[in-house]
């Protein structure tokens, strides 16, 4: 094709194209987004929102906007607004979440979806009849080894996968800076272990009963938390496949051993390891030597501001998945019942910590009445 016949379809693919028009609320881990969403040729960004000032006005410094609100429902009643994201503390999630859907927004919510499944019969009822999507930006699928490691896995290259392991160690002390990470609604295992719990369940989707202990370490205690900060489970899904999910995170680590958040699949075929910050892919799928993959060249991709702590990259591959789904109107995964699922899931490693009992997950959903 000529230069000139390939810009005509480069225009004529640019009018096609339809871009959507995003909300912010939460300005902190927010930013990742906001950066995402300035880079894709996909999203408009209209306006942003957080209840703190100071905070407004940074965002719009750092990236140039003209335009932010201290008030949510001023973008709620937006109709320019067509998908609202939310990052406010995880205790605000089920309540910004409904009024998105009863505004007539589809949503992105980052994790934890919920920090209890109290608000989930609720939540269900208003989305069912928003016809809107909810979808949970669980931002570890969209890593980039986890992205191969998952293109792996469906080519069938571990052949039957029945174990995993999946790891979230890291030292976050630093996290408890923020008020809201003191406070009843706030645990290290919907904050912090939900990305090992959910890479654990996207491979072994019909965990159906699971025992762990928990334990509160006196690093955890100085800050006044009782919630465990060190956490070990097995899991088992209803073929009798097995996952093990740990995670610690008030105690010093072995910075160049220990990966921050790790997924290992072992099949008949294959074994693989994928694992965040790194951007390093562990393989071995014989009769290939083992071998470690590494796509360090993504770093700036991936992570945008203050080495590895935020997330851009990730939530970059996530609204364009976002997008795609709208345009091709299917259903951004995961969605809310799985999400709910997911958080029934921890409910049920939690009430397993305080018993000292293996809990079926099926009597978690019985005892709050949730149909998924
Ligand atoms: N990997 C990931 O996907 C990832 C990483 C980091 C944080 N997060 C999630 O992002 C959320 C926010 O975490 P963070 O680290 O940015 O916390 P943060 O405290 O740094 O930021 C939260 C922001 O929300 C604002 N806010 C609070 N209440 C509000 C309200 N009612 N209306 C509008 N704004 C309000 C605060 O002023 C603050 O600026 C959490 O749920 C956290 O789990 C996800």
């Amino acid at each position: 094709m000529s230069e000139s016949g390939q810009l005509e379809e480069k225009i004529a693919h640019v009018k096609t194209i339809r871009t959507y028009k995003l909300g912010v609320i939460g300005l902190g881990e927010g930013r990742s987004i906001l950066s995402a969403a300035l880079q894709s040729d996909r999203w408009e960004l209209v306006n942003v929102c957080d209840i703190n000032e100071e905070m407004c006005k940074l965002r719009s410094s750092e990236f140039g906007l003209t335009r932010y609100t201290l008030r949510y429902e001023d973008m709620l009643s937006d109709p320019d607004i067509d998908v609202i994201a939310i990052y406010t503390p995880d205790q605000l999630h089920g309540r910004h979440i409904k009024m998105a859907l009863e505004a007539g927004k589809h949503v992105i919510v980052t994790k934890p979806l919920l920090h209890s499944l109290d608000e989930a019969n609720e939540l269900l009822a208003v989305w069912k009849s928003s016809g809107k999507h909810v979808f949970v930006g669980q931002s570890s699928r969209f890593f980039e080894p986890m992205i191969h490691q998952r293109n792996d896995y469906l080519a069938g290259r571990h052949g039957e996968v029945d174990t995993v392991e999946a790891y979230y160690i890291s030292d976050s002390r630093w996290f408890l800076q923020k008020d809201w990470s003191r406070q009843k609604g706030f645990s290290w295992m919907y904050n912090f272990m939900i990305h090992a719990v959910d890479l654990a369940k996207w491979y072994l989707p019909d965990i159906e009963e699971v025992f762990g202990y928990g334990h509160s370490s006196s690093n955890n205690k100085a800050f006044g938390l009782s919630v465990p900060d060190t956490m070990r489970f097995v899991m088992k899904d209803t073929e009798g496949r097995i996952a093990q999910v740990s995670g610690s995170y008030t105690k010093p680590t072995i910075k160049h051993v220990d990966p921050g958040i790790s997924c290992t699949l072992r099949g008949t075929k294959g074994t693989s390891r994928a694992v965040y910050s790194k951007l390093l892919y562990h393989t071995h799928f014989p009769p290939e030597q083992p071998i470690t993959h590494s796509y360090e060249e993504k770093f700036p991709y991936y992570f945008r501001f203050e080495g590895a702590s935020h997330h851009a990259g990730e939530y970059q591959n996530y609204i364009e998945y976002f997008a795609e789904c709208l345009d091709q109107g299917t259903t951004p995964k995961p969605d809310l019942n799985e999400g709910i699922h997911t958080i029934a899931l921890m409910t049920a490693m939690e009430r397993s910590m305080a018993t000292g009992q293996p809990v079926k997950v099926k009597q978690i959903l019985n005892d709050f009445s949730l149909d998924l």
